[in-house]
């Protein structure tokens, strides 16, 4: 058994121990002893342990526990709202028999107690230890009405993206005001939204509809990364891939947290000083990226080349005419899609037919054109399931 499988089995028996017996107990003392010991080995070889509990998959660091497939603790973590679970320092032995009594507390609320509300689990950090949700909203928290959702085939809504929104727009805060990227945030939203995207077979389009202006880089994030992720999926890229497309799709503008807002909403043309800052952001988020982690270095690239063009025109100029990385070409095309089928202050939504009119026109100039190809059919097979299920509902509807 590896050191993380330990340090979880033994953490699930000191939570039972302790919900059998009272504090001071040796029986619970004894196990909460073991539990302390499997970390601090742990944290010997690795002092920043990360784990995540996302439905039947328990991740540590990186790399999923295949060991722990189907761990009835992790969903029973996640359930309670702790999704990601991340070791910031040297534990105490206290400090970590405080945290399981506060994770059991989690687990079963005493009767009429209200769930722990996701932005508070979130936030909650010990000096040590830190741990929250992703997309599984605590129980009796009320759904805000401004949620985005994701919707699938004949409006039905199939997803609260609730959480996700609230997760990135954090993200985006840590970043405008520490400099600093929450990169299992990050992480956990892709995978978050990838279990969405496959949660259901019949879902068709997985995208946020934005309520309200504001709204525009967090669901235009979460957008990209789904569609980054449904294409590289229908390329048949290998999951790895999928997965790390979708990180670079979710931090593509993540520069924009440097313009200022007057800029980035102003409902009118941007003038050329405007257009400057405007343009500056896929360098800053580069930065940005890279200087948070270094193995990031593929979102960082998708960045950087998110608006240059196949042809050589957007922006930043190439020094010399290259190639982008095909994730860029992905993000590229997800990108502008989103955007156009997105209602601004200067013009409405288009029609997806219309949106897809405008890549196939711009392929081999603009777009790579087999990505373009490529992403137009996957849009459009969805597009026809979406009206044939409406059809078939107006008909039901109508006998
Ligand atoms: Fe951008
Ligand atoms: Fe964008």
């Amino acid at each position: 058994m590896s050191d993380p499988v330990r340090v979880l089995t033994t953490l699930a028996k000191a939570l039972s121990a302790m919900g059998l017996y009272t504090p001071g107990h040796p029986a619970r003392e004894k196990a909460l002893d073991v539990a302390y010991e499997e970390l601090s080995s742990l944290q010997g070889r690795d002092p920043y342990a990360q784990f995540s509990f996302l439905g039947d998959e328990v991740v540590y660091g990186q790399s999923a526990l295949r060991e722990m497939g189907a761990w009835d603790w992790g969903r029973k973590l996640a359930a309670a709202g702790v999704q990601r679970l991340e070791f910031v320092d040297v534990v105490s032995r206290e400090e970590y028999g405080e945290f399981l009594a506060d994770l059991l507390a989690r687990m079963a609320p005493a009767p009429g107690a209200p769930g722990a509300s996701t932005a508070e689990a979130r936030h909650a950090r010990r000096q040590g230890i830190r741990f929250g949700a992703i997309g599984i909203r605590g129980e009796g928290a009320p759904a805000p009405t401004e949620a985005p959702r994701l919707e699938r085939a004949a409006g039905a809504v199939a997803y609260d993206l609730g959480d996700e929104a609230d997760a990135v727009r954090w993200m985006h805060d840590e970043v405008a005001t520490r400099g600093e990227l929450p990169l299992m945030e990050a992480e956990a939203v892709v995978r978050s939204l990838a279990v969405a995207m496959h949660g259901d077979s019949q879902m068709v389009l997985p995208l946020v509809h934005m309520k309200e202006f504001d709204q525009y880089t967090t669901t235009h994030s979460l957008n990209v990364s789904v569609l980054t992720m449904a294409l590289a999926e229908h390329l048949a890229l290998p999951a790895r891939d999928v997965r790390a497309f979708g990180v670079a799709g979710l931090l593509h503008d993540l520069g924009k947290v440097r313009i200022p807002k007057e800029i980035l909403v102003k409902p009118g043309k941007l003038d050329e000083q405007e257009r400057a800052v405007m343009q500056r952001h896929p360098v800053d988020g580069a930065r940005i990226i890279i200087a948070s982690d270094k193995n990031l270095d593929l979102a960082a690239v998708v960045a950087y080349e998110h608006h240059i063009m196949l042809d050589g025109g957007g922006y930043p100029k190439p020094h010399f005419g290259r190639c982008c990385h095909h994730a860029s070409e992905l993000v590229h095309v997800c990108d502008v899609y989103d955007a156009l089928r997105t209602h601004r202050p200067y013009r409405a939504a288009w029609e997806s037919a219309k949106a897809l009119g405008y890549i196939e026109e711009r392929a081999g100039t603009e777009f790579e054109p087999k990505v373009a190809t490529a992403f137009v059919e996957m849009v459009r097979s969805w597009d026809e399931r979406v009206a044939t299920a409406e059809g078939t509902l107006a008909k039901t509807e109508q006998s």
